[in-house]
């Protein structure tokens, strides 16, 4: 029997919608992955760009390890979310020391269409969420497809956006979404805005990418509120019906994506009746590369 013919036997793929994401079943991620599989793994993690695990117990440790595979693992700036005793993992909870919700939603950055860690100059590549607790209504995780999202452009907003940069800025969503400045004045230091691409070129696969999202701030070159406005119409562009997956948790579910080549959301829950607890992890990517036009 070929390495190829073991390595088909050893998981199975199953398409969640026709053009994004994957259910991946018949593998134990806190057994392990052998360096073969997570070769496979990783191949349909370029195909389908979100993968999906049924549920399972994958501990902190097991989860933090499956990460390492595909790079560095962030260690989040914002410290008051490390989990468990690992810097790499951030919980994002409505419980309180009693397990009881605290009414507050953790992060309602999540709830704008964005890309994980687009404010730092080497920006997220795979993000890797495991859901502990998840509500019965709300607390969905939307994906759409950002290379389709650059093809189904018009010629003419294409032509406005060839070799333009963004300006990303994590102060800048954070208090937006948040209503108030929740970051420190050295975490502000530590992650100062960058600079991005709008049209990225995904390092592995070649494809062109919208690359946008909700910690896009403003466009340089252009005035601040024509900027505004020019990306507040490409986020809304960008997301298609029929480019979309929408996932509805089951507890113990771990869900990977692409953060190069996808933007993410979280839809809301009621945080008052609601228990939502998750563990996520970021991955440590590349520098973008944008698309040179001529
Ligand atoms: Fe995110």
């Amino acid at each position: 029997m070929s390495a190829t013919a073991d390595l088909r036997l050893s998981f199975a793929v199953r398409p969640l919608t026709p053009k994004l994401g994957a259910e991946i079943s018949g593998i134990e991620l806190a057994k392990g992955v052998t360096p073969q599989v997570f070769r496979a793994i990783y191949d349909a993690f370029l195909r389908y760009q979100v993968l999906l695990f049924p549920p399972q117990d994958v501990p902190p440790a097991a989860q933090v390890a499956f990460a390492r595979q595909f790079g560095e693992v962030q260690v989040h700036v914002m410290s008051m979310y490390h989990a468990d005793g690992f810097p790499e993992l951030y919980r994002l909870s409505n419980l309180d020391a009693n397990g009881k919700p605290t009414g507050e939603h953790p992060d309602k950055g999540t709830l704008a269409w964005h890309t994980d860690g687009s404010w730092q100059r080497i920006t997220g590549q795979v993000t890797i969420i495991y859901g502990e607790i998840v509500p019965e209504t709300g607390g969905e995780t939307h994906f759409c497809d950002m290379y389709g999202a650059y093809e189904r452009l018009s010629p003419e907003w294409k032509a406005r956006i060839a070799n333009r940069r963004a300006v990303h800025n994590l102060d800048f969503s954070r208090t937006r979404r948040h209503g108030r400045d929740l970051m420190t004045e050295e975490q502000k230091r530590e992650k100062p805005p960058v600079e991005q691409p709008i049209v990225r070129v995904h390092p592995e696969t070649g494809r062109d990418c919208l690359y946008l999202g909700d910690h896009a701030e403003y466009i340089v070159g252009m005035p601040y509120d024509e900027g505004r406005a020019l990306i507040e119409q490409l986020n809304a562009l960008a997301v298609h019906p029929d480019l979309t997956y929408q996932h509805r948790w089951r507890a113990h579910e771990l869900l990977l994506w692409d953060n190069r080549c996808v933007m993410h959301r979280a839809t809301p829950y009621d945080p008052t009746t609601q228990a939502r607890v998750v563990r996520r992890c970021t991955v440590l990517g590349e520098a973008p590369v944008g698309r040179v036009f001529r």
